[in-house]
């Protein structure tokens, strides 16, 4: 065993994280731990995670779900495409494995939804094998400790890293080696102002050395934000409500929400109501609009949303959709999978 791993492996002995998945050797539950941690805070995560494998125990468990409700089980942790995946992996699993989760690196990365990461991932801490998973944690660990300023967000970065961390990976441990740098760069090695004077790698971590601990990792691009101005026709027609199937291909694929009104710009509410969209649907009926909601903003990856709820009542007749809307009673809402915004929308107009 090489200095570093030796180092991490020790101070992971003293102060790794008591985790559900810890210890666990089943590669569908360590896939479905990985899935969730990817864009979710392990403090957030768990308690999804222990809903999620108690409904779903196994591959073939979830291979039989419909989606709607596997959906409705990540309702809250966002980026649904995680779930659609999982899902359409389990599917996967049964026709191509018999519903054995494959116990070959090669194999598990052939699986929709896993990459390098996931798949490194499951193969040494369920199978032992000696593949490095690189998270971002990982990343700024080994940049700062080996003072690499090649940029992560590229393919050559990717390669450099992936490298480094195979040639160093403790070959008989390599789960705990992962998931010990994972911890590390958690606890320990943290994003900004890491605890540098009680760290067991100071004497020779580069970053340290030369203080440049918040230069590190590097990337090569500033991520460009779109903004989306969203406003929502939450329409009340008596007991009833109008909800949609979002399509595939954007945010929030497969999760229902109320008829959308979609703009690149702010716009006032004049404007909305001359949209041939909102006069289309309303045309034939009498209504009264008894509340905006002043704009919730939703931060993703690439993109900021401010989102407007616009309560509508409707007193004569019946809105008129161009398809896929669908009509509800309204107290049914909760049976559908919905986004984090919908939810919060919904909250904010019964407050
Ligand atoms: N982040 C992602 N996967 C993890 C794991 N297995 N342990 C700790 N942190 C993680």
């Amino acid at each position: 065993m090489n200095n570093f791993s030796a180092i991490l492996i020790r101070w992971y002995t003293d102060n790794k994280r008591t985790l559900p998945w810890r210890g666990e050797k089943d590669a569908y539950k360590i896939w479905v731990s990985e899935i969730i941690l990817q864009q979710t805070r392990i403090e957030q995560g768990m308690n999804y995670y222990l809903r999620f494998v108690k409904r779903f125990p196994n591959v073939i468990s979830l291979a039989e779900a419909q989606e709607d409700e596997v959906l409705k089980y990540w309702q809250g942790l966002g980026y649904y495409s995680r779930a659609r995946n999982l899902h359409a992996g389990a599917k996967y699993i049964v026709d191509n494995h018999k519903g054995l989760f494959p116990t070959q690196h090669a194999d598990i990365k052939k699986i929709k939804g896993i990459g390098d990461y996931t798949a490194a991932a499951i193969a040494s801490i369920a199978f032992n094998q000696a593949f490095a998973a690189i998270d971002g944690n990982a990343y700024r660990v080994l940049a700062r400790v080996f003072g690499i300023f090649t940029p992560i967000d590229t393919s050559f970065g990717k390669k450099e890293f992936q490298l480094l961390a195979d040639e160093i990976i403790d070959k008989y441990q390599a789960g705990t080696f992962n998931q010990a740098l994972m911890d590390f760069g958690s606890l320990q090695c943290k994003p900004h102002h890491p605890d540098c004077n009680n760290c067991c790698f100071a004497h020779f971590c580069y970053a340290n050395d030369k203080q440049e601990q918040e230069l590190l990792p590097c990337k090569s691009k500033k991520i460009q934000q779109k903004k989306r101005y969203l406003y929502y026709l939450q329409i009340e027609n008596k007991s009833y409500t109008y909800i949609k199937k979002r399509d595939k291909g954007d945010i929030w694929a497969g999760l229902y929400e109320f008829p959308l009104l979609e703009y690149s710009e702010n716009i006032d509410i004049e404007q909305i109501i001359k949209d041939k969209n909102f006069t289309d649907c309303l045309f034939d009926c009498q209504w009264k609009i008894i509340n905006i909601s002043i704009p919730i903003k939703h931060q993703l990856t690439h993109q900021q949303i401010f989102a407007s709820f616009v309560q509508i009542v409707v007193t004569n007749g019946e809105p008129k959709f161009k398809k896929n809307i669908q009509k509800i009673q309204t107290v049914d809402l909760q049976k559908f999978p919905i986004s984090r915004l919908m939810e919060l929308g919904i909250e904010k107009q019964m407050e």
